[in-house]
């Protein structure tokens, strides 16, 4: 009796295994910190790896614009880097590739703000932060950082 249930109870435990699996939710992948040189690395040189680009200190994952920030496209000195500089400026100076924001006018600064949310945020997933973002400059947390809010952005998930 007991030989013929062992085969049962074994069922039993994989069908429940498989409940318990399919209940548990998905994480999704969790925002990084970078750093400058992190950042590099995804400046669009090779072809199939990923575009991030950072604006005011946040890290978006530009690939779908590959045709705006792709290797020899127009936009492509903006990747791999904060770009906050250049974006308020709509520059592509060199001197402006950068994510200092010191001594911008009022209007650049609003022309920024406006195209972070109407065009980076609205259009591209973040997957980080840049180190000055997070961290004081003396490497301690910066009490006031707090994430950005995305569509299918989930703070407890990603944080
Ligand atoms: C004569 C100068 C320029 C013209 C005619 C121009 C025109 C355009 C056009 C037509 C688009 C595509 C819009 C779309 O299809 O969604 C675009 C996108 C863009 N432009 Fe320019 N642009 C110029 C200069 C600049 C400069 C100097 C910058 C420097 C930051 C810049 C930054 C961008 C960026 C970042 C995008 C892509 C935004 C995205 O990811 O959707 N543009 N531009």
């Amino acid at each position: 009796m007991l030989k013929q249930l062992v085969p049962c109870f074994a069922l039993m435990l994989v069908c429940l295994a498989d409940e318990m699996r399919l209940k548990v939710k998905p994480v999704s992948k969790p925002v990084r910190l970078f750093t400058d040189e992190e950042l590099r690395r995804y400046d669009g040189s090779e072809d199939g790896e990923p575009i991030y680009m950072a604006v005011k200190g946040v890290v978006f994952d530009v690939t779908s614009g590959k045709n705006f920030y792709g290797k020899s496209a127009s936009y492509n000195a903006l990747v791999g880097k904060d770009s906050t500089r250049a974006v308020a400026k709509m520059s592509l100076n060199p001197e402006d590739l950068t994510h200092d924001t010191t001594g911008l006018t009022k209007e650049e600064l609003e022309s920024l703000d406006r195209i972070f949310s109407e065009t980076y945020k609205s259009k591209y997933p973040i997957v980080g932060y840049t180190h000055r973002r997070i961290l004081n400059e003396d490497g301690s947390p910066n009490e006031d950082f707090k994430p950005e809010d995305q569509p299918h952005f989930n703070i407890r998930n990603e944080l």
